[in-house]
């Protein structure tokens, strides 16, 4: 295995496997909802959170002007509308209706929650600009809700136990995961001092032998080239005949 290049334009997929939402809005009593898959939290107090949406979506005037937007975050039972919602704009017809995905009442803005989600959030616009091709939306948290087979309320963090009951991630294409379990880091405080004599062992030993694994394809991948070179000179890719200067 050798590092390959991507476009850069390709950089963002190696982001990819971060959890979709569907972003949920209303405007003059439409709902509407389409999935996202670039969302962040901002900042803790205030409670800000960041969806990307480009401008060619229906659902991006009806959280402008409509000036607050629903974040549901769906569970694998609903994978189909997740993708759906997003092959289809609310341009062509009252989608979230069509789906006939069931939603309820959020507490506090006018844009509905969805069923099948695990997870939701209400936000009012805090604030929005153009980054590059996208429009950023900043979502001020005015009121949140987690399923309680889902989200561990002591620790904070999703639970994992159930397939039906995680956070659906989003890989690119038609593509989805599940997050496979859990595992803690195994590291105490430790001054830059104490690291740089002890460092973490067994990590780097890992680094080390898969740096000598790769070295050592490429050299046999190169001897391979240079050998096919000498044998079958078609598949040289060098020119037969120096071009003459
Ligand atoms: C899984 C998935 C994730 C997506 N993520 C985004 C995103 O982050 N931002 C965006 O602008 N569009 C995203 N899209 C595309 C929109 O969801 C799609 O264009 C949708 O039809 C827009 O609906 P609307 O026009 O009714 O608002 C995504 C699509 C899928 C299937």
């Amino acid at each position: 295995m050798v590092r390959k290049k991507l476009e850069e334009t390709d950089g963002r997929r190696l982001l990819g496997g971060a959890p979709v939402v569907i972003v949920t809005s209303a405007w003059r009593t439409v709902p509407n909802a389409m999935p996202v898959a670039w969302s962040m939290p901002v900042s803790v107090n205030p409670p800000l959170v960041a969806i990307v949406v480009h401008s060619s979506r229906q659902s991006h005037d009806m959280i402008k002007f409509g000036e607050e937007f629903g974040i549901n975050i769906p569970s694998r039972v609903i994978t189909n509308h997740t993708q759906w919602l997003g092959m289809v704009s609310g341009t062509s017809g009252e989608k979230l209706e069509a789906s006939q995905l069931p939603y309820f009442k959020s507490k506090i803005i006018d844009a509905p929650l969805l069923e099948g989600c695990i997870g939701w959030m209400e936000c009012t616009l805090h604030d929005h600009f153009t980054i590059g091709d996208h429009t950023t939306f900043i979502g001020r948290v005015v009121a949140a809700q987690a399923d309680t087979d889902a989200f561990d309320f002591e620790k904070g963090m999703w639970l994992l136990q159930d397939a039906e009951y995680k956070p659906l991630m989003y890989l690119g294409g038609r593509t989805y995961s599940l997050l496979d379990g859990t595992f803690d880091a195994e590291v105490e405080q430790r001054s830059t001092e104490q690291m740089a004599d002890e460092g973490f062992g067994k990590e780097l030993e890992e680094i080390e032998f898969e740096r000598a694994r790769k070295r050592e394809e490429e050299e046999e991948r190169r001897d391979e080239e240079e050998r096919k070179g000498e044998s079958d000179p078609d598949s040289s890719s060098l020119p037969r005949q120096l071009p003459e200067v």
